[in-house]
């Protein structure tokens, strides 16, 4: 790892080498990794000297506040990995208010309540089918052979393509969730544009009743979408979607296997289980974002400059105890606002699929806990997790009687 020098208004104390990509000790402990940042005592924010230099915000209220702060702070780059934004061009994601509003609202109008709840029996229909197949087997690397295929058997089914389409996704779908360093980031996107062309093509042309017709069917600043718009705006839904249910949903199985007590509790009683969902999405936020500084702005002391690109880990607001109270602690009884932690971020671009991503976690734990007996982490082999813009785990080995 090459360390860029800071610039002239980086206060020495707050220079640190953190490479977000590959915190210290993240194979064993994403969480760990990240909090070994961000001290009690110590700065609210730091500025590291990795991947070409960046600020990191550490304290919780921080992140929150300048993650919602969409004046000052753009989106347009996705600034810590070079070239993605240019190569991406995500709608809404990349896209600074008041331009992002329209397209926001077109895409939320496809992520309304209802259209969620109707298409709950799917996706409870996928999970059912994809357990039936493991239960049996006594055990199972839950990444490989559960977390990474669900969310992509439920793309497929909103947007209403053939189950045919499956194994063709599916490599597409690995390369996002878990690059092997095969494919570079504008071939990711061409072998995502090529697989979704002509389903955009006919949804333009005959919309239907699919989440891709009811989106393109909305307005953007008062007409109609243009195929490069409807390219970017699919390419966002299709790249947002996966790896962030596969990482969540990996979690909480992750939480479940080493805490048989909590388990059974929801075994007992799956009336907890939207409650508990809930909480393991905030107790295991995976998400972290990147922003540019477009107006000069004091922060926690320091200067940060236009041009500055600033990173907010959810973990760090999730996991801060001035935030939460006993961070650390799952308690299924919190009764939490979901909008208060920033699993799912916070301010203009909050999740537009965290109504359907709040639907899959319970439908996945209703639907496990039902078929799968109680289930441990697997003693012959380790947990492994991995860090970036979304942390996950890699492998997580599971095993039942
Ligand atoms: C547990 C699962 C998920 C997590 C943790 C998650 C997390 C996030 C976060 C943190 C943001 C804010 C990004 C930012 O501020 O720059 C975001 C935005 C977004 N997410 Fe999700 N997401 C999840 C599931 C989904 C799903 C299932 C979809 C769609 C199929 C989706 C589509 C999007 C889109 C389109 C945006 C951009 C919204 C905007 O810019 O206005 N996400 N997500």
């Amino acid at each position: 790892m090459l360390f860029a020098e800071a610039p002239a208004h980086v206060p020495a104390d707050r220079i640190v080498d953190f490479d977000i990509f590959n915190p210290p000790g993240v194979e064993q402990d994403y969480f760990a990794a990240w909090e070994a940042l961000a001290t009690p005592d110590g700065p609210g924010i730091v500025w590291t000297r990795a991947n070409g230099g960046h600020w990191i915000a550490t304290r919780g209220a921080l992140v929150r506040d300048l993650w919602a702060d969409n004046r000052r702070l753009s989106s347009e780059v996705l600034a810590v990995t070079p070239g993605l934004g240019d190569v991406m061009r995500f709608i809404p994601l990349q896209q600074d208010p008041p331009e992002h509003q329209s397209y926001r609202n077109a895409v939320m109008k496809g992520f309304a309540s209802r259209h969620i709840v109707a298409m709950e029996p799917k996706v409870r229909a996928v999970a059912r089918e994809l357990i039936a197949g493991l239960a049996p087997r006594g055990g199972c690397e839950f990444m490989a052979d559960f977390a990474e295929i669900l969310p992509l058997h439920i793309f497929l089914t909103l947007i209403d393509v053939p189950l045919e389409d499956r194994p063709r996704l599916r490599a597409l779908g690995a390369q996002l969730t878990r690059p092997d360093g095969t494919m570079t980031v504008e071939q990711l996107r061409d072998a995502a544009d090529d697989y979704l062309a002509p389903y955009i093509a006919q949804r333009m042309a005959h919309p239907g009743d699919d989440l891709f017709s009811r989106i393109l069917a909305e307005p953007v600043a008062g007409r109609p979408w243009t195929l490069d718009e409807a390219r970017r705006m699919c390419r966002n839904l299709l790249f947002g979607g996966l790896d962030t249910v596969v990482a969540a949903v990996g979690m909480a199985a992750l939480h479940l296997a080493r805490h048989a007590d909590d388990q059974a509790a929801l075994r007992a009683d799956p009336a907890l289980i939207p409650d508990a969902a809930d909480e393991l999405m905030r107790r295991y936020p995976t998400v972290s974002v990147s922003r540019n500084v477009v107006e000069d702005m004091a922060v926690d002391g320091v200067a940060l400059k236009r041009g500055d690109i600033v990173y907010l880990p959810g973990i760090l607001h999730n996991l801060d105890a001035a935030s939460f109270d006993a961070p650390h602690e799952v308690r299924f009884d919190r009764r939490l606002n979901a909008a208060r932690h920033t699993t799912m971020g916070a301010g203009a671009h909050r999740c537009v699929g965290a109504g359907l991503a709040r639907m899959e976690m319970i439908v996945f734990l209703e639907e496990w806990l039902a078929d799968i007996p109680p289930f441990r982490l697997d003693a012959a082999a380790p947990v492994r997790m991995k860090g970036g813009n979304v942390g996950a785990c890699t492998h997580l080995p599971l095993r039942w009687d």
